[in-house]
């Protein structure tokens, strides 16, 4: 289930061109099913109109007319208390000195001050307002208060300047809203780690040995272990992903360098999910220039990887070893009887046993269909589900066995 489902979030949009983009945002978090209440400054609405976020949201817009309205003096209190997070996006230099204040002067900001969820700015302003001193404490002042703060990125400005200002985008965004939401989740202050992505074994300086694993199924998983409050760090091999928002991020190529880079990180970690699909054998020697045509059809001699879910189980339990370790075993035959062999083998408390033989599980697509063999012996068969539902459901699994 999405972290955002029926999340209710309420978006305040203040005076910046960047207004438009909260509309983008606003339709991406109503089609992740929250419910999306949006609140518009004055100076919001000369940019941007209530309707263009009720056509989006299917909600009723509020505005400063609402203030004065017939339940003016309950909605303030009322919009900021069922709130599990109040977003700030675009917000402008003047609307984060109101708020570093504690001013009330509109029906934003007097939300601001009632609410008691967590509150995350996304700064937008032109070339120069955001580093002068002024906004610089007034955005210390308001993280010191425990707000978190979103960007902003370098870029172009409206005013035709390049500076630090632009609003992060709307899909970014999605992520630190995910981030803040995540934090107080079942798995607040443990460390996950996920290996994502094929390895590359070289052949010489330019050809690599490798497979067609896209890594999207383990960046789901650091995803899903990141909306459950995880510290997750993601080891990958390259891939053209986007990592998720809060993830730490190690960038390995080989087999080899993902063995150290799991090794090391799982010295303090409570569970890894090696999602990863790790090359079993390598050229013994990789040839120091590219090889030519002319030099006849080369003879490659491989020699076998270790086997990193092994080396990590042959650690002693406690300390350097992590609580709770899950693979994964993509099988086009046999699969219960290979993933069980790898079950026992690796010592793992569970694996997820992978059919590639159908066309929608597997390698480069969108789904996988998923049998999770435990330890203990029970299974599990997971109906055809998209790789987040699987890394949520795989999620939802290590923080019952860690609790
Ligand atoms: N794995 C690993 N180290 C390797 C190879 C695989 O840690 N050198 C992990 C994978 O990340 C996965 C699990 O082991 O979680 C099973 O990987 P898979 O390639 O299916 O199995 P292998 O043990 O390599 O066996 P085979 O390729 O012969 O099926």
């Amino acid at each position: 289930m999405s972290v955002l489902k029926d999340k209710h979030i309420l978006l305040g949009v203040t005076g910046s061109i960047a207004a438009f983009k909260a509309a983008d945002l606003a339709s991406k978090l109503t089609q992740m099913d929250a419910q999306v209440d949006v609140i518009l400054t004055p100076t919001a609405e000369k940019f941007i109109t209530p309707l263009t976020f009720q056509s989006v949201t299917g909600r009723h817009a509020f505005t400063e007319s609402d203030l004065w309205g017939g339940e003016a003096h309950v909605l303030h209190v009322g919009l900021g208390k069922s709130a599990d997070i109040l977003v700030i996006a675009p917000c402008t230099a003047n609307t984060i000195a109101k708020l570093a204040h504690g001013e009330a002067g509109n029906l934003l900001t007097i939300t601001a001050l009632a609410a008691q969820c967590p509150l995350l700015v996304a700064p937008a302003m032109d070339g120069g307002m955001f580093d002068h001193p002024a906004t610089q404490e007034n955005l210390a002042k308001l993280k010191e208060r425990g707000a978190y703060v979103a960007g902003p990125t370098e870029g172009h400005l409206a005013s035709g300047l390049a500076g630090k200002g632009r609003l992060i985008e709307p899909a970014e965004l999605i992520g630190h809203i995910r981030f803040v939401l995540g934090r107080r989740g079942r798995l607040a202050a443990k460390k996950v780690v996920v290996s994502a992505g094929g390895t590359q074994e070289p052949l010489d300086p330019v050809r690599v040995l490798t497979n067609k694993s896209s890594g999207k199924q383990g960046y789901a998983l650091a995803q899903a272990a990141l909306d459950a409050g995880a510290n997750v760090t993601l080891i990958t091999t390259p891939t053209s992903l986007t990592p998720p928002v809060g993830a730490r991020v190690i960038n390995v190529q080989t087999a080899k360098q993902m063995l150290d880079a799991v090794l090391k990180e799982s010295a303090d970690a409570d569970a890894l999910i090696m999602a990863a699909a790790v090359a079993d054998f390598r050229p013994k020697q990789a040839a120091g220039n590219k090889m030519k045509k002319r030099d006849g059809i080369p003879q490659i001699e491989l020699e076998e990887t270790e086997d990193i879910l092994e080396a990590v189980a042959a650690l002693k339990s406690g300390k350097r070893r992590p609580r709770v370790m899950v693979g994964f075993a993509a099988e086009s035959r046999n699969l219960l009887e290979n993933a069980n062999e790898k079950l026992k083998a690796k010592k793992l408390d569970f694996i997820a046993a992978n059919d590639i033989s159908s066309k929608d599980a597997g390698f480069g697509v969108e789904t996988n269909r998923v049998t999770l063999l435990f330890e203990t012996g029970k299974h599990e068969s997971l109906p055809l589900m998209n790789k987040a539902e699987v890394a949520d459901a795989i999620i939802e699994r290590v923080a019952a066995l860690l609790e």
